[in-house]
């Protein structure tokens, strides 16, 4: 073989590639992260060659061995990586025959760095998917005992910003918890329909040696090899189902951020979160911003991104695997990354947001939340629920004009705008009246709001 040209594939070429051209179309700068993952489907691979024959039990303990201190060599920093050898694949292998001889090039019969690449990333991103699900059941975890703590805590309900009816804050910690409990299942449901092997489908066929790919997929923990050689190798759409729950991840996160920046603001005041996770102003002594959740609602950004190009990057392309899929890897990665990061900052932070539980009830107050409660008291007392409307909307006005609450009127004050108002109006108008007569499955009542926060956390101990 000439030595102007690529050693791995240079055979029928006449010129070396150009230098620049090389430099970018390499994947090593990126792709070398997923080297464990590589040497694994490697090692499964070769282990399969020598149970089927294609090798020798002697060529597969050398080439087995050669990998796994090639494994060592690269965790202990003892390794060079050349861009000239393009990507993880051709570096690895070449460093494996570099130790252990020729022998080390019969690893790559019956495969093909297409079904690689295929393997290594779903291997990469199975892992990523367990080490992400923890941290996520590590969040809703420390949001549950909150929202147990928090169940008696009365705040203001919001529809448009605006107040509208009283609700627990454990009860509004508790909806945070479904959303996270969707995206947990979201990652599940990827992860078992990622979890199928593409290997064997060499460079699109499958390939002529008899190979046994049930053998290989057990060794790897898939759950089967995959049906079909051509969509082995070409598809991605794995990655961008992860990249859409991770997207919706962050859609969640983005929300409570943006609660928790206006909780701590001066105008709600309705929390405080731990100095250290803010930071202060450079000029303005007073200030103690929220940084996490304004960081993470920023990160929010990028991941959405990052759906979008993996969308955009696998429509059109033809069957079936093309150069177009290298581009695969850094949205992933990058994803990867900065949802791990949100979701460990999170987990850490939440259980220590600290209520101000007088400020979150005043609020609930000033806003006539319990309106629709004296709405309802004059229905049960058989007035159309029209009439109540007009009645209560009347009766808000009057507050507004005097500056009461509806609980802090008198009952000489409430009857003129109806006769059928009595003395046991007040066990509705209280904001404790009001959050505990919803009590039903899904209510936001003390009592429910306790029974959902056992059942939530009985469900993390089932994971
Ligand atoms: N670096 C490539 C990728 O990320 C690996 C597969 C390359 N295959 C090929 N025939 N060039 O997709």
């Amino acid at each position: 073989m000439s030595d102007q040209t690529n050693s791995q594939w240079g055979g029928r070429f006449s010129e070396s590639t150009d230098a620049f051209v090389a430099e970018f179309t390499a994947s090593v700068g990126f792709d070398r992260r997923l080297y464990r993952y590589d040497i694994e489907g490697s090692i499964a691979h070769a282990s399969m060659l020598g149970k089927v024959g294609v090798i020798t039990p002697d060529e597969r303990g050398q080439i087995l061995d050669g990998l796994k201190a090639v494994m060592a060599d690269i965790e202990a920093g003892q390794f060079n990586w050349s861009v000239a050898l393009e990507d993880v694949h051709m570096n690895v292998e070449k460093a494996l025959t570099d130790k252990i001889g020729p022998v080390g090039k019969k690893l790559h019969t019956g495969r093909s760095r297409n079904d690689q690449i295929a393997t290594d990333i779903r291997l990469y991103l199975r892992d990523e998917i367990d080490r992400l699900s923890s941290e996520l059941t590590r969040l809703q975890s420390g949001l549950t005992s909150l929202a147990a703590a928090e169940a008696d805590t009365i705040m203001p309900g919001f529809t448009h910003l605006q107040t509208a009816q009283p609700v627990t804050f454990g009860h509004h910690l508790l909806a945070w918890n479904e959303m996270l409990e969707r995206d947990y299942s979201r990652l599940q449901d990827c992860r078992a329909r990622m979890n199928v092997m593409p290997l064997g489908a060499a460079a699109l066929a499958g390939t002529t040696y008899p190979i046994d790919r049930v053998f290989t997929a057990e060794l790897l923990g898939f759950d089967r090899p995959s049906e079909n050689s051509l969509d082995s190798v070409s598809d991605r759409d794995f990655a961008i189902e992860f990249s859409s729950a991770a997207a919706l991840i962050m859609m969640h996160l983005s929300r409570m951020s943006e609660e928790l920046v206006l909780w701590t603001s001066a105008q709600f005041d309705f929390i405080d979160l731990p100095d250290r996770f803010c930071t202060g102003s450079s000029i303005m002594p007073q200030k103690k911003n929220p940084d996490v959740p304004e960081l993470v609602r920023g990160k929010t950004g990028r991941i959405f991104g990052h759906l979008m190009s993996l969308l955009t990057l696998m429509k059109s392309q033809p069957l079936a695997y093309n150069k177009d899929n290298q581009e695969d890897k850094e949205p992933v990665f990058d994803t990867v990354d900065n949802l791990a990061g949100s979701l460990r900052a999170f987990a850490d932070m939440i259980p220590y947001i600290e209520a101000k539980r007088e400020n979150m009830k005043l609020a609930a107050i000033k806003g006539y939340s319990t309106a629709t409660d004296l709405a309802d008291y004059l229905v049960k007392k058989g007035m159309p629920f029209r009439d109540a409307h007009e009645v209560v909307g009347q009766s808000v006005a009057y507050g507004l004009k005097t500056g009461k609450d509806l609980s802090e009127m008198t009952l000489e004050e409430l009857t003129p705008f109806s006769d059928t108002i009595t003395a046991d109006v007040f066990d509705v108008l209280t904001l404790e009246g009001s959050v505990a007569a919803r009590d039903h499955l899904g209510g936001t009542a003390p009592a429910q709001v306790r029974a959902a926060a056992e059942r939530a956390k009985a469900r993390l101990a089932t994971r």
